[in-house]
């Protein structure tokens, strides 16, 4: 049978998206994979919420259908529990799994990449970090030969929103983050992103490819926007400035030449003059800096339905042309070699 079968978690903002390419585009995305791309079923939490989906796929049991014979799982619905213990499932019955979950990632690549090597399934998460722009690839193989020393950007979305209508029109930060709620772009809860927690998730996914090591979320040092206020703005304003919430993740050598990763995430007055000023709305942008190819700039849109839906499909056909094909994704380094800098050491 050389259909691969897609089990879909989640429906929401991204999986709607998702969905709508996987049911609309199916020939086209067929002619790529060089198979059918069929899918198997789609678990929401509320069935009866989602009227406008053949309602013959849908379910509100994730740890059944990840049970049943699909080859993919795609998570989408995020969080680290029920969701955790159902992609171990999936990784250990050989299913490929393809999610943007970094608050699951954050804390359990290790468990979750060891249960794809064991089973020699994929484990894809392109779309974890930075929204539609194609970073985690490139950290993971396309720079996997040389030496990187620093990532640097915006990598939240909701807060860079908020951030720059505060700074274009004064805006208030209440009703700027209701408008990112409802554009699709703030977390189930959004204090994970004013406070920091996004970020911090992404602070740990980037070093942890970067520097080929294992970081958590809570390796972070993670400062939030929360405190920040529209005085704040105006007077970074003055000295021709603006403010950013910034991810940070370093190699650091110490002084007898030992080595170790520092990750940190906080509010930046940063000069009017500098590109990541001018990046505005839900819009990333990321810093690479490596040994021998010097600096990378990635740029494009970091949140919302479509962007994301667009990691998470190249994510899926990578997978599923895997299954076809026979081949491997890429493996995560095996070791932890550089240890990580205690939180708040920068
Ligand atoms: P939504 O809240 O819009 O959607 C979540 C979906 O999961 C809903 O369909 C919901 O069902 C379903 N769900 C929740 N709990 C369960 C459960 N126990 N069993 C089955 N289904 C369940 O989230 P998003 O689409 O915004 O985000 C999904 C993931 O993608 C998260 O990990 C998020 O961090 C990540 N992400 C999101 C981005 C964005 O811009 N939105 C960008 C990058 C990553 P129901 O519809 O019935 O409520
Ligand atoms: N809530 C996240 C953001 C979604 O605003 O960046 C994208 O990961």
């Amino acid at each position: 049978d050389e259909r691969v079968r897609v089990a879909l978690l989640g429906c929401g903002t991204v999986g709607s998206e998702v969905t709508r390419v996987l049911l609309d585009e199916a020939d086209e995305l067929a002619a790529r994979v060089g198979a059918p791309v069929e899918l198997a079923g789609i678990a929401v939490r509320r069935p009866d919420k989602h009227p406008e989906l053949p309602q013959e796929l849908l379910t509100n049991d994730a740890g059944a259908l990840v049970e049943s014979d699909v080859d993919i799982v795609v998570e989408l619905i995020g969080g680290i529990e029920p969701v955790r213990g159902w992609l171990l499932t999936a990784l250990r019955k050989g299913r490929s799994v393809v999610t943007a979950n970094k608050a699951l990632l954050s804390e359990h690549s290790a468990e979750l990449a060891e249960a794809a090597d064991l089973s020699g399934a994929d484990l894809y998460y392109e779309a974890s970090v930075a929204g539609a722009i194609p970073l985690l690839r490139p950290l993971r193989e396309s720079l996997a030969g040389d030496r990187i020393t620093r990532v640097m950007g915006i990598v939240n979305g909701t807060t860079n929103y908020i951030l720059s209508a505060m700074d274009a029109t004064g805006a208030g930060y209440a009703e700027t983050l209701d408008e990112a709620s409802r554009l699709g772009y703030a977390e189930a809860d959004p204090t994970a992103d004013v406070d920091g927690y996004d970020a911090a998730s992404k602070a740990a996914i980037l070093a942890s490819l970067a520097f080929h090591t294992r970081v958590t979320a809570s390796d972070v040092h993670r400062e939030g926007i929360a405190g920040i206020t529209a005085s704040d703005i105006a007077a970074a304003r003055l000295l021709n400035r603006t403010v950013k919430l910034l991810a940070i993740c370093e190699r650091v050598t110490a002084d007898d030449g030992t080595e170790s990763v520092s990750a940190r995430v906080h509010p930046v007055m940063i000069p009017r003059s500098h590109q990541l000023a001018g990046v505005n709305g839900a819009f990333n942008a990321v810093y690479v800096e490596a040994d021998a190819a010097g600096e990378l700039m990635f740029y494009g849109q970091g949140a919302g339905g479509a962007p994301t839906a667009s990691a998470v499909l190249g994510d899926l056909v990578a997978a599923a042309r895997n299954r076809v094909a026979g081949g491997r994704g890429p493996r995560e380094s095996a070791h932890a070699a550089l240890p990580v800098r205690p939180m708040g050491q920068t």
